[in-house]
């Protein structure tokens, strides 16, 4: 589809009061590619679907993370049979390719809109393209010809329909065990491991990483405590062992067998030339060993060796995550490996700077994190010494920004208000800074609480740990033993 047929779609719903924002990208089917590759999450992104009920065609529209009720939309309409539309009917009523629904289809005689798509300001949409996006305020979505607002959609979020295909899709993510984790962690990964985790649609993996640990200067003592503080942190932000596996890296000698087969697919150039390694090499120049030089290699291990497709993880790690894409490619054209080329889910959160205002939120700096075990009083202590200037106005200075970038991720509906104040001249640092840290403690509160409660019962933390190493292992040893084989090792 050429871009002027997109340009006209959007012209046709700014006719309806629908303002609109249209979005290119490369060509990408899934929905969860296309709101990973702009940033957002599926529940930012609303589908419509082309049902037939009781013979008419009706579209429905709802969050990309959230299922249908069929019973639901039955009892709404009256009707008894109720089915979604075959690709054929697809096409010819909508004259769209199949899978690329646009919100407005005129002709259909009736739109329902689920009520949850009104708890985002702005929704994604199909446009007929794979290689276009729109991006619209979901009130408007209410201009609709023949729409209405209600709720049809399964009370537990579940399985979307026809998301995922036939075939279960990995996550995996790792966090290293070299301090505490911190509102970083939390907002850049962990928050992208619990949102993925609830749709249900994936085999979710979160693992510890504590062989990247030992890539750095280290005491094992506090490496053997920190490891577990990890696990426990997870379990208290809500990771449920029901639904995904907890492991130690360790735990699965797969991962750094693996590793060692991989390095045969990288140069130690291209290693060198990394910019996380030499940000290490800065950080610890007494320290550039081997096990540094090899961390995203073992980081492609990790990923690969459960053939994982999506991984969420910050910004930061985007050129690991392009090494990992990287030996996929090679294992795949040198030894006919079926790797997939796996890629970042991003949260809203994947750049939480530091408290300085210089560089990111980082544990190994001291100064520029606020862990998630603070109380309130260290936070609001951590958030008042953000370097600010003393009076409002003018440019923003570093520590300026920072600040409003906290703001925008923990009291979005007041940023504007503050930012005017900021413009004005009239904003006291410090009021803007408590918000913030009462903000950022409230979200804290839950899982502080819950981490209380989770350390009482240490049989049931070495439980998951084990548990979870022992299916991790079970996945892993089928890809190590399929590449051995390709490698010409057994
Ligand atoms: P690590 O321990 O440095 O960081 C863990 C996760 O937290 C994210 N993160 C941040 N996100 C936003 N803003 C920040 N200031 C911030 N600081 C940290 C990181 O992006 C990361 O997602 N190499 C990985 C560990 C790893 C891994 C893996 C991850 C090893 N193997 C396989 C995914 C898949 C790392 O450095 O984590």
């Amino acid at each position: 589809m050429d871009d002027n047929k997109i340009a006209e779609y959007g012209e046709k719903l700014k006719q309806l009061g629908i303002k609109n924002e249209v979005l290119k990208h490369p060509h990408l089917v899934k929905p969860i590619e296309v709101v990973t590759y702009l940033g957002q999450t599926l529940a930012d992104s609303a589908a419509t679907l082309l049902f037939i009920a009781d013979g008419q065609p009706i579209t429905l529209i709802r969050r990309d993370d959230v299922k249908i009720s069929f019973s639901k939309v039955k009892k709404l309409l009256g009707i008894k049979d109720l089915r979604i539309a075959s690709q054929e009917e697809f096409v010819k009523i909508t004259g769209l390719p199949v899978g690329a629904a646009r919100h407005y289809l005129p002709g259909v005689k009736q739109t329902i809109i689920d009520k949850k798509v009104f708890e985002k300001e702005y929704v994604l949409g199909g446009t007929g393209s794979f290689q276009h996006t729109i991006r619209l305020k979901s009130e408007d979505l209410k201009k609709l010809p023949n729409s209405s607002v209600t709720d049809i959609i399964e009370d537990d979020i579940a399985i979307s329909q026809g998301l995922s295909g036939n075939k279960i899709k990995r996550v995996f993510s790792g966090i290293r065990a070299t301090g505490r984790l911190h509102l970083g962690n939390y907002l850049g990964a962990v928050k992208g491991f619990l949102e993925l985790e609830k749709t249900g649609q994936y085999e979710t993996i979160y693992c510890v990483v504590d062989v990247h640990s030992i890539t750095t200067p280290y005491k094992p003592e506090a490496l053997r405590k920190n490891k577990r503080e990890i696990i426990i942190d997870y379990l208290a932000a809500g990771l449920d062992p029901q639904k995904s596996l907890i492991i130690y890296q360790s735990d699965i000698p797969q991962h750094t067998e693996l590793a060692f087969y991989f390095s045969t697919a990288e140069t130690v150039a291209r290693m060198q030339h990394l910019p996380t390694f030499k940000d290490k090499v800065k950080q610890y120049p007494h320290n550039v060993t081997m096990a540094l030089l090899n961390y995203p290699i073992l980081m492609a291990a990790d990923i690969l060796v459960y053939k994982t497709e999506l991984v969420p993880v910050g910004i930061d790690q985007e050129p690991h995550l392009e090494v990992t894409r990287e030996i996929a490619r090679k294992m795949n054209q040198e030894y006919g490996m079926n790797f997939p080329e796996p890629i970042r889910f991003a949260t809203k959160g994947s750049y939480v700077p530091s408290l300085s205002g210089e560089g990111k939120m980082s544990k190994t700096v001291e100064g520029s994190f606020i862990n998630l075990t603070d109380s309130a009083d260290v936070i609001r202590k951590k958030v008042r010494s953000v370097p600010t200037a003393t009076t409002s106005g003018g440019e923003m200075n570093p520590g300026v920004k920072t600040l409003f970038a906290f703001a925008d991720l923990f009291i979005s509906s007041e940023v504007e208000k503050y930012k005017k104040d900021f413009e004005n001249g009239t904003l006291q640092f410090v009021t803007l800074k408590d918000a913030i840290a009462d903000a950022v403690y409230k979200e804290l509160q839950p899982f502080q609480k819950k981490r209380e409660e989770i350390i009482k019962d240490q049989a049931y933390i070495d439980k998951v740990i084990k548990e979870g190493a022992e299916k991790a292992r079970s996945i892993a040893s089928q890809t190590v033993a399929e590449v051995k084989e390709k490698m010409g090792l057994s």
